[in-house]
């Protein structure tokens, strides 16, 4: 096994298979996507008919299903990276292995798409907003979050936070990342009504969880940081919003 990170170039999806480890541990590298995840899905109602669908683009190792039990979706997720994917179906997941920009799955399917921390890995991410877009049937809902394309994010998404045990080193590219006017434009482009707002962990919490993990404490997910509404769009957002017609 490689060490994680710098012997890889930034945003190689080969990291995801190194830190394969790292996924389900609440103090792992990996810890800020189950912070996310939680906050992600406090944005989708629970399912409105049976059989409802909700297609995770870059589910990961589907750390967003806990957070959907008992809202009665069919959880289907799509990622490059097998070894992400054979965890997800391990916690309920369908796994269906491929690229965002070109999801094998029909027009329409989808009554919710969540695209939780992908679009800044994808260099291409106005075609996985198209397809994320595609994916939904009319009155369907987008959930996501993501980093801005901005000097700030840049300084607190790559030079301080991957410094932290909370983000993998290495694991952005910069240049990926997406400009939230631009998001908006190619949401209402493909008839999704997006709207953003700043997010970021909650600073106690996280000072608490940070120096806990620092002492050696056990973390557990009921002492993870909370994920709570920032006045600025600028550095980490999430977006929600309805597919038209
Ligand atoms: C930062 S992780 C987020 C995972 C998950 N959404 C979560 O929040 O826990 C990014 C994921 O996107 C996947 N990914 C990156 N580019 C992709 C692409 N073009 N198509 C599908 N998956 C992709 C990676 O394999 C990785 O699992």
């Amino acid at each position: 096994m490689r060490a994680a990170g710098p012997s890889l170039p930034r945003n190689d999806p080969r990291q995801y298979d190194d830190l394969a480890g790292e996924w389900w541990r609440p103090d792992g590298a990996f810890a800020m996507l189950h912070w996310l995840a939680r906050a992600r899905a406090a944005l989708v109602p629970p399912a409105t008919r049976p059989g409802a669908l909700l297609v995770d683009l870059g589910c990961g190792a589907g750390l967003l299903a806990p957070h959907l039990t008992g809202k009665g979706y069919r959880h289907v997720g799509v990622d490059l990276t097998r070894s992400a994917l054979a965890q997800a179906v391990a916690h309920g997941v369908t796994a269906v292995n491929g690229d965002a920009t070109a999801v094998p799955l029909a027009d329409g399917c989808a009554d919710v798409v969540a695209a939780g921390e992908l679009l800044e890995h994808v260099p291409d991410w106005r075609a996985a907003v198209a397809e994320a877009c595609r994916l939904l049937r009319p009155g369907g809902l987008l959930v996501l979050d993501t980093l801005n394309d901005t000097a700030l994010c840049r300084l607190v998404a790559v030079h301080l936070a991957e410094r932290l045990p909370t983000v993998p080193r290495g694991i952005h590219d910069p240049r990926l990342f997406v400009d939230d006017r631009e998001l908006l434009a190619e949401c209402a482009r493909h008839g999704v009504d997006l709207s953003v707002r700043g997010i970021r962990p909650g600073v106690p919490g996280l000072l608490r969880w940070l120096t806990h993990r620092a002492l050696g404490g056990v973390t557990t997910s009921d002492r993870a940081p909370r994920i709570v509404p920032t006045g600025s769009t600028a550095v980490l957002y999430q977006g929600r919003g309805l597919r038209n017609g």
